[in-house]
């Protein structure tokens, strides 16, 4: 196929993107997103922070404007994220015990319960391991409420959403020997051993010169999947530029073609002035909107086998 999304649709998979609220006035923006993609993330918009500004009074307009943007494209959506360390909002940061650890439940329930029957795959805990070599848990507000923190968020989704894959997520996990990847990889063995609901694992697969694609990528993709979880790549960009960047990106389509159980990939955000980080280019579409070798790379491994 010609595009990405109808591409991956050929493989079986899903090829998404981030999409910024604030850009779906720029009809360049929109253009290439509707024509090359069939998954929406919001990159901002389902945090904490946007969804509860104060607490228990919700806001759904900011989430709503993509989530119907995308269903009235005919596109799936992933929802980010339910409990994060990170874009709290200001009541929540200094919340602490029980208070905090029933105000995140609730959280978890009230927005996944809102969006029940749109989200094809949650977030449902983002970024709850350290960096470094320690494979600890993140020291965090919802990890001092205790270490079952995230399994009580998977049951709470659940409850409040049974049809939505409830996804782990997180970055610096791509390289298998890492202690972080085999942090998460334990927590995940654990949870299918105990039934608590969790389907699947999202590598966020934010790569640059110092953190690049390792090779040993679809050794840990198969691993996790060996696990019974579906493995998603959620935030994927790779800061670089030419045949360097495309080459590594081709790597990640092909690794995750590999594993049956990769079930789509996700990059984080349409042109590279759209990226969090867009002075490392790291997108496949240049500031004007014009396809990369990046995509290139991306459509033909994606057509390919
Ligand atoms: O909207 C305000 C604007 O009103 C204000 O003037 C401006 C001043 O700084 O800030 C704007 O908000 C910013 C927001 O992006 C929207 O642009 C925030 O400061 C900024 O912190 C926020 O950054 C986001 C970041 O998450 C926050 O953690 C990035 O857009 C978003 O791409 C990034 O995404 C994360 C994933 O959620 C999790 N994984 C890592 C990934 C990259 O950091």
């Amino acid at each position: 196929a010609t595009t990405l999304g109808a591409s991956a649709a050929e493989r079986g998979r899903y090829f998404g993107v981030a999409i910024a609220g604030g850009r779906l006035s720029d009809t360049q923006y929109t253009t290439i997103a509707n024509r090359e993609f069939n998954m929406v993330t919001a990159e901002n918009e389902m945090k904490l922070d946007a969804t509860e500004p104060n607490q228990n009074q919700f806001s759904f307009s900011s989430g709503d404007r993509i989530v119907n943007w995308a269903i009235s494209n005919g596109k799936q959506v992933r929802g980010h994220t339910l409990a994060w360390h990170s874009q709290q909002p200001g009541w929540m940061q200094n919340m602490s015990g029980t208070a905090l650890r029933n105000a995140m439940l609730n959280h978890v329930t009230r927005v996944a319960t809102y969006y029940r029957g749109k989200i094809h795959s949650w977030d449902v805990v983002n970024e709850a391991f350290a960096d470094g070599s320690s494979g600890a848990r993140r020291d965090s507000n919802l990890q001092r409420t205790g270490n079952d923190w995230i399994e009580a968020a998977f049951r709470a989704a659940r409850a409040a959403d049974p049809g939505a894959k409830l996804c782990y997520n997180d970055y610096n996990t791509d390289n298998w020997s890492h202690a972080k990847t085999q942090a998460v990889y334990r927590m995940v063995q654990d949870f299918k051993q105990r039934g608590v609901p969790i389907d699947c694992v999202g590598f966020q697969a934010h790569f640059n010169s110092g953190n690049p694609v390792p090779n040993n990528y679809h050794t840990t993709l198969q691993n996790f999947a060996d696990l019974g979880v579906d493995v998603q790549i959620t935030e994927l960009d790779i800061e670089g530029s030419g045949s360097s960047q495309a080459e590594q990106y081709r790597g990640i389509v092909q690794a995750c073609l590999a594993v049956t159980r990769c079930n789509g990939i996700t990059v984080w955000g349409v042109r590279d002035s759209d990226s969090w980080r867009a002075s490392g280019t790291p997108l496949l579409f240049n500031g004007s909107g014009q396809k990369k070798a990046a995509y290139d790379a991306v459509l033909a491994a994606l057509n390919s086998g």
